[in-house]
């Protein structure tokens, strides 16, 4: 996403500070990044004397949110049911629960999809054939795809949509393009047996095809996903988290953006796996405190133990807008240079998005209000 710009330039530094980013900070200090376009263009690290989250009050819309989707539990036989978590003109979060087979057919005419599978597994059916899924499964289906789930257990996904737009792969630059994930664990749905045997169901097959956020409905006298074969070089496709390999410095503590995994135009999606924590004596090994000035952040905890967050739990969703000062909770940042672990034991999604979200009335329902209290230091 990030563009070439003329910056300002500027390289100047003044009072104590260090020579290297999130890396052997003035003693006693709390390190704060400001920065443009996330972690890609000019920044300023700042050595703070106390924690730069030691506010004793915070009031006004700019508050950070946690929301326990855990709360939404109604199951939705239709996407386009489930409720909105958070959403702009460039993407929507949805978080959906399905306990049976999805009766209709779902077609995305906004956006290309991607489904996050936070629990269950079934099989998914779409135009291009049958593939599984399972907790842990991205499935990113190409914008106008005919698909539908049968949950074998029930089901809860994290839907999130490049409204207008696609999907691509990050640019992996130096690293290669076998890192973090090589293109081959990349799985698409095949035309397999159980594929024919759904394809051979008789009977009135609705498509509920939304488009501009509204749905309509083709019905069919026939199953349609009906193609005898296809070819091409766009697809449907499945990446597990457990095959996303996290890029890591043993001296370095590198920014969330080194853990993107899908990009869109406005935003973009990061996995956060296990990862061994950095062993220099002098490097950070939690997130550093900043602001994330140009980014809306968005965390949906999947499974595992959250090392940088109080009371956080798997389902939970955690919004930090635009501007919201963030860094570790106090009793995280005890382990700031010394870690009693030796990794992270954590699986989360990221959404950054470039431009700022609302928050939807499903949300709004599961709201934690006392999210904002969670930095106050308390033993
Ligand atoms: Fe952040």
């Amino acid at each position: 996403m990030a563009k070439s710009r003329n910056w300002i330039p500027v390289k100047a530094a003044e009072g104590v500070h260090s020579r290297q980013a999130h890396t052997d900070l003035p003693e006693g200090t709390f390190e704060r990044e400001i920065s443009k376009e996330g972690f890609f263009g000019p920044a300023a690290f700042l050595y703070h004397r106390r924690p730069p989250t030691g506010w004793n009050d915070f009031q006004g819309p700019l508050r950070p949110r946690a929301f326990d989707l855990n709360g939404l539990n109604e199951s939705q036989a239709s996407p386009w049911a489930a409720p909105v978590v958070l959403h702009n003109k460039a993407t929507e979060i949805r978080f959906w629960r399905l306990d049976r087979a999805m009766p209709a057919l779902a077609r995305n005419g906004d956006g290309d999809q991607l489904l996050f599978v936070h629990r269950g597994e079934g099989e998914l059916f779409c135009d291009y054939g049958r593939i599984a899924y399972e907790a842990g499964d991205y499935l990113y289906l190409p914008r106008g795809t005919m698909w539908r789930l049968r949950p074998a257990s029930e089901t809860a996904v994290l839907t999130i949509e490049a409204t207008n737009t696609h999907y691509t792969l990050p640019d992996r630059g130096l690293l290669g393009p076998h890192a973090i994930f090589d293109p081959a664990v990349l799985d698409t749905p095949r035309f397999d047996a159980a594929f024919k045997a759904h394809q051979a169901e008789e009977g009135v097959f609705p498509v509920e095809i939304k488009k501009r956020g509204q749905v309509s409905v083709a019905t069919y006298p026939y199953n349609p996903l009906d193609a005898v074969g296809w070819h091409g070089d766009l697809a449907p496709v499945r990446l597990n988290v457990r095959d996303v390999r996290p890029v890591v410095s043993a001296r370095y503590h590198l920014p969330p953006s080194a853990h993107t995994t899908f990009v869109s135009d406005r935003f973009v999606v990061c996995t956060f796996a296990p990862r061994p924590f950095e062993t220099d004596p002098g490097a950070l090994k939690v997130p550093f405190f900043h602001n994330n000035d140009d980014f809306d952040e968005v965390l949906f905890y999947h499974a595992g133990d959250f090392f940088s967050r109080d009371g956080i739990d798997a389902g939970m969703m955690t919004f930090h807008p635009s501007g919201f000062t963030h860094g570790p909770h106090p009793k995280a940042l005890k382990k700031m240079l010394v870690q009693d672990k030796a990794a992270t034991d954590e699986y989360a999604v990221m959404i950054d998005t470039r431009d700022p979200l609302d928050v939807g009335d499903g949300a709004a329902a599961v709201e934690n209000p006392a999210y904002v209290d969670s930095w106050k230091a308390r033993d």
